[in-house]
């Protein structure tokens, strides 16, 4: 294992059961993930990969397998997965899922409410945080409804990063975007990935992210293969 080890993923399978029966949208898939990487994760529509980056998540449970981040069991019974997924872990969806009633800068602190950092802290991170998305000015004051795509993607990543965890899923993060927006995004988690350390994990439909990842897979299935290491 590498030092820089901080995602461990070994056999773990997530089956739903469905009306029409069951299905396993995770297969066995084992793969690892370090830090100041990115590493994707490209298959079509329903080959598991929104299942894989919940269940990484602690958003859903998987019936086998072992999962490691930063050094803890996230399976085991004793692991406290709600300061898991506030502290270890940031989410950037497709639809950035921002709270529609919260200004740009209130959705970055929210995160940070939740794990009892002091108001002016919250405030003082969260506007360095949107600043160094190139969200500022009015935005910060502005709902997601004012916002443009783009805006509302660099809002959610900078909230991604409130708690300063070690590991980014992103789930299809440039789906909803136009192509330089899109660009622009991946720019962003990839500079994050190099200069701040993270491990950026990106799931994905779209083939043109495996060039800039370090590592990249294809989902099928359900079952992942390496496409280079
Ligand atoms: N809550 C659920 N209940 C039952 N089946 C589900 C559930 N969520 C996903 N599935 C099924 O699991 C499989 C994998 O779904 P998943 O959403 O992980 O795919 P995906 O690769 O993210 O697809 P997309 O690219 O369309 O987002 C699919 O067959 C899907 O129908
Ligand atoms: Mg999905």
């Amino acid at each position: 294992m590498s030092d820089r080890e901080i995602l461990k993923v070994e056999d773990v399978s997530k089956t739903y059961q469905a009306k029409a029966g069951e299905v396993t949208a995770v297969d066995s898939v084992s793969f690892t993930a370090d830090k100041g990487e990115v590493t994707t994760i490209v298959g079509p529509s329903g080959s598991g990969k929104t299942t894989l980056l919940y269940v990484v998540g602690s958003l859903e449970k998987p019936e086998s397998g072992e999962i490691t981040v930063s050094g803890q069991d996230i399976l085991d019974p004793g692991t406290n997965l709600v300061r898991y997924r506030r502290e270890n872990v940031g989410f950037v969806f497709q639809f950035f899922n921002l709270i529609p009633t919260l200004t740009a800068l209130e959705n970055v602190m929210l995160p940070m409410d939740l794990a009892g950092v002091p108001q002016e802290q919250q405030k003082r991170r969260a506007s360095e945080l949107l600043e160094r998305m190139e969200v500022g000015g009015r935005l910060l004051r502005a709902r997601p409804n004012k916002m443009s795509g783009g805006e509302n993607q660099r809002v959610a990543i900078a909230r991604a990063l409130a708690n300063d965890p070690d590991v980014l899923l992103a789930d299809e993060p440039t789906g909803n975007l136009d192509t330089a927006t899109g660009q622009t995004v991946i720019d962003i988690l990839t500079g994050l990935a190099r200069g701040n350390g993270n491990c950026v994990l990106i799931v994905t439909h779209d083939e043109s992210i495996i060039g800039v990842s370090d590592r990249a897979f294809h989902m099928t299935d359900g079952r992942l293969s390496e496409i280079r290491g």
